[in-house]
């Protein structure tokens, strides 16, 4: 039994997943799948974000409501992560967004950092990792030490593919970080790429393949 590891059991996310999968899918449908791909997961994850009581006036009286406790930050992890943002955004429009940049050494699958913009201030309720692919779980993890190296106390994954090798490193390097995905795969092969996957999540939203 895997704790703090939230596949999606939703059809409609499993639907969407064999979609961006194949190999068939252009750049265009492969982002606008990423995107509501996205959405779903958020939705998930975000379930027991805080709220707090807010009064609200309808046109027949008054009725009781709740808003969100404190700000979110949304931290895409560049490149792939970036078309992962659009669809969250949308549905927490207040959110910050504080982009990481990782590239992953080819030969020693060790992420390098490119880019961190560090907020002034950052105190938030929650942060949201956005980046479709846990691998080995390198970028995943050095991106959590990040945002805990800025004070950040709650951080949730929330990605679209992962390897039991990149859950198991991230589980050990963070175990109070949840996981959302929509789905677990097999294995890695020989060059650190999710089996069987959908191939390079970066390229093949930037048609760079
Ligand atoms: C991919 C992906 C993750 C990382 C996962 O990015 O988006 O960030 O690999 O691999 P890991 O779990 O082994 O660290 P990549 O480094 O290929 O950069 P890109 O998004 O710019 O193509
Ligand atoms: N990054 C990707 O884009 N795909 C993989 O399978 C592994 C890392």
């Amino acid at each position: 039994m895997l704790t703090n590891v939230f596949p999606s059991q939703h059809p409609l996310v499993a639907h969407k997943l064999t979609l961006l999968r194949s190999k068939d899918t252009k750049p265009k449908k492969f982002r606008e799948l990423i995107r509501e791909l996205s959405m779903l997961l958020c939705y998930e994850a975000t379930a027991d974000l805080d709220t707090e009581p807010l009064g609200v006036t309808t046109p027949m009286g008054q009725a009781a409501g709740k808003e969100l406790r404190g700000g979110i930050g949304l931290v895409p992890v560049l490149r792939a992560g970036l078309g992962m943002v659009e669809g969250v955004w949308e549905m927490m429009p207040g959110a910050e967004v504080w982009h990481i940049g990782l590239k992953r050494d080819e030969r020693t699958l060790q992420p390098m950092q490119y880019y961190a913009n560090k907020p002034s201030q950052p105190r938030v309720q929650v942060c949201l990792i956005l980046d479709p692919m846990l691998a080995t779980g390198g970028s995943a993890s050095a991106t959590c030490k990040l945002l805990k190296e800025w004070g950040v106390t709650r951080i949730k994954y929330i990605g679209l593919i992962a390897a039991p090798e990149g859950i198991a490193r991230l589980q050990a390097d963070h175990p109070d970080v949840p996981i959302h995905i929509a789905a677990i795969d097999e294995r890695l092969n020989e060059i650190g790429y999710i089996v069987p996957g959908l191939g390079d999540a970066g390229d093949r939203q930037f048609g760079t393949a």
